[in-house]
């Protein structure tokens, strides 16, 4: 198991005044900063692209910078993603004709790469492709949104992940996106997800610090 990391996905903050956002969830304790990438195809709603992440490192993030891409296709953004300074970079393997092609791009660019897996799709790629990532993303909603309910179903495909992982002997990640609250995250931890996206949780309250410090409880607690 890896170290814990919290990502806050920034599509919960406030985009007028983001680098401010992202710093603040920084010093409150926050890992990596969680970049969601939607384009109006691959999933319905339209966010953010390399800019804003070049626009944060600008800025002075030096955090890593955890791309999530909803799009399709994604070769043509990978390397602009790396460009702009991301250090991960994940993809919805259905939205890339070949995937292995689109890992070995990512890697190529010295980003670590990750495979991204909604609640109705299988794992079957991973039976190929476990030897080559460095992380999994289990969505625990439907990608597109913010604020949605976790999907209990999630915890038993975690279990399965992450006997996958053990079983491979690699340090490999295993993230989770959706729905992550303080309430929750001890039950997702002990389903084997070591890396935590929370959106809303987290931009949602006033004090950053103190939610993220009560994730980081009650993950320490469960296991
Ligand atoms: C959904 C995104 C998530 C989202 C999570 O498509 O991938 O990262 O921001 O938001 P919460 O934590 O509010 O469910
Ligand atoms: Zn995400």
């Amino acid at each position: 198991m890896q170290p814990t990391v919290i990502a806050p996905s920034i599509l919960s903050a406030n985009f007028a005044r983001l680098g401010e956002e992202v710093d603040s969830v920084i010093n409150a304790g926050a890992e990596w900063v969680h970049f969601d990438v939607m384009d109006n195809h691959y999933v319905p709603n339209l966010t953010i692209g390399p800019l804003v992440c070049e626009a944060l490192r600008k800025h002075g993030v030096t955090a890593p910078i955890d791309v999530h891409l909803m799009v399709e296709p994604v070769d043509g953004l990978i390397p602009m993603f790396a460009d702009a300074g991301a250090s991960h970079i994940s993809f919805h393997p259905e939205a890339s004709r070949h995937v292995h092609r689109s890992v070995q791009l990512i890697k190529s660019l010295g980003c670590q790469a990750g495979l991204v897996f909604n609640p109705a799709s299988s794992l079957d790629v991973l039976d190929y492709l476990l030897g080559d990532i460095d992380y999994v993303l289990l969505m625990s909603v439907n990608p597109g949104f913010g604020g949605q309910a976790f999907i209990p179903s999630t915890l038993d495909k975690l279990r399965t992940v992450r006997a996958m992982i053990d079983a491979s002997g690699r340090p490999i990640r295993l993230e989770v996106d959706g729905g992550v609250k303080p309430d929750n995250i001890g039950a997702i931890a002990q389903a084997g997800a070591d890396t935590f996206v929370a959106g809303s949780a987290i931009f949602g309250k006033s004090d950053y610090a103190a939610v993220i410090a009560a994730m980081k409880q009650a993950v320490v607690a469960a296991r």
